[in-house]
C-alpha cells in the first residue's frame, strides 16, 4: 500500500518538475539503469545517469499532473460549469488578503487571515491523488497544513461532532452564483474525526507557489480519499456542529451524492460506474482504488459502517 505523503525536504521547485512525457522517459531510463545495476552489468566506474531533474513522484510511482493541467481543467461552479473556462473567468478574482472565520462549538472561536495561518502552520508539500465523482483524476502537489492543527488550537467543545465549511459568496465576481438553481453558498461537511485525520489538508498553495483562484485560493480543503466535490474551495467559514451539516450536492441530489462520498469502485453512481477513471494526460483508463488508494490510512474510520448505505 502506498504512502502518499512526501516530506517537504523532498520538494522539487516547480520549474524542475518534469513534464509527464519527460517523466515517463526518465522513469523508463531510471528503471533500465536499476535493472542493469541489479544484474551487475553497469559499466565499471559508471552508475546510471541521473535524470536532468529528479522527478517528483509519489511512492506509488505516479507523476504529478502538470501545472497547466491542474489549473486549466477545473470544477468551480461559482464561475462556470465549463471546466476549461474557469481559469479565464477567475483571473481577476482576488485571493489575498483572505480571512476564515472559525465558529460554533469551539472554546476559542476566531477570525484568521491566511497570511497568519501560514506563519503559524508552515505549509508542507503533500502530493495527493484527486478523484472527481465524474470519473476523471489527477495527481496534485499541494502546499498546505493539516486542518487538525487549526482545529486543535480552537479547541472543539465536547459536543462537537461535525465540521461545516462554506465558500465565499460574491455573485458580482462569481457569475455562476447568479444561477439560482444552486443553493449558494457552496457548503460541505466532514465528521470531526475525518476532519482531524492527518491526510485532511487546508491547502494554501500549489506546485510550491500560491494557490491560484481557479484552484480554490485563498484557502481550500483537500480530502484525498473522498470524491473531489468534498474538497471545497475558497473557504470563508468553518463551523463546528453537533448535527451533520447540509452539503450542496447532497441537498440537490441525495440519491447521487452522499454525505460521506468516499471513493469506492464498488458503489456506482446511479448514472455511471465508478470502477474506472481517466487520469488526465494519460491515454485509456485505469482502475479506481478503494478510498482512492488511501485505505490503509483511513479505512478504520468506517469500521462497522455499511459503505453502500453511507455512500
Ligand atoms: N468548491 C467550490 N466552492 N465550488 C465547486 O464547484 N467543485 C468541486 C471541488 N470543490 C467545487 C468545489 C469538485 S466537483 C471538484 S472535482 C474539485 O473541487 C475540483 O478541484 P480542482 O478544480 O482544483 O481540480
Amino acid at each position: 500500500m502506498s504512502d502518499p505523503i512526501i516530506s517537504s525536504s523532498e520538494i522539487t521547485p516547480k520549474h524542475l518538475y518534469l513534464t509527464r512525457r519527460d517523466f515517463i522517459k526518465a522513469a523508463g531510463a531510471a528503471a533500465a539503469g536499476l535493472a542493469l545495476a541489479a544484474c551487475g552489468l553497469a559499466p565499471a566506474g559508471k552508475t546510471a545517469a541521473p535524470a536532468a531533474a529528479t522527478p517528483q513522484i509519489t511512492p506509488a510511482g505516479e507523476a504529478p499532473n502538470s501545472f497547466e493541467e491542474i489549473t486549466h481543467y477545473n470544477n468551480y461552479y461559482e464561475f462556470t460549469t465549463d471546466k476549461e473556462e474557469v481559469a479565464g473567468l477567475a483571473k481577476s478574482f482576488a485571493t489575498s488578503p483572505w480571512q476564515v472565520e472559525v465558529s460554533g462549538l469551539v472554546n476559542r472561536p476566531g477570525k484568521f487571515s491566511v497570511a497568519d495561518l501560514v506563519k503559524r502552520y508552515p505549509p508542507e508539500e503533500r502530493i495527493y491523488r484527486l478523484r472527481c465523482v465524474e470519473t476523471w483524476s489527477m495527481v496534485i502537489p499541494w502546499l498546505g497544513f493539516p486542518l487538525a492543527r487549526l482545529l486543535k488550537d480552537v479547541e472543539p467543545a465536547s459536543d462537537a461532532r461535525y465540521v461545516r465549511f462554506e465558500t465565499i459568496y460574491k455573485p458580482d465576481e462569481m457569475p455562476g452564483q447568479k444561477q439560482s438553481f444552486y443553493p449558494w453558498p457552496y457548503q460541505e461537511g466532514l465528521r470531526l474525526d475525518e476532519a482531524m485525520h492527518d491526510l485532511t489538508l487546508l491547502a494554501t498553495g500549489l506546485y510550491g507557489g500560491e494557490l491560484p483562484a481557479q484552484s480554490g485560493g485563498g484557502i481550500r480543503l483537500v480530502v484525498p480519499w473522498k470524491y473531489g466535490f468534498k474538497s471545497i474551495k475558497a473557504i470563508v467559514k468553518i463551523e463546528l456542529t453537533a448535527e451533520q451539516p447540509a452539503t450542496l450536492w447532497n441537498s440537490i441530489a441525495p440519491d447521487e451524492y452522499g454525505f460521506y462520498a468516499n471513493v469506492n469502485p464498488q458503489v456506482d453512481h446511479p448514472r455511471w460506474s465508478q470502477s474506472m477513471e481517466h487520469r488526465i494526460g494519460e491515454p485509456g483508463r485505469r482502475e479506481t482504488l478503494l478510498f482512492n488508494g488511501y485505505a490503509e490510512q483511513v479505512a478504520h474510520l468506517y469500521d462497522g459502517m455499511d459503505l453502500r448505505v453511507n455512500f
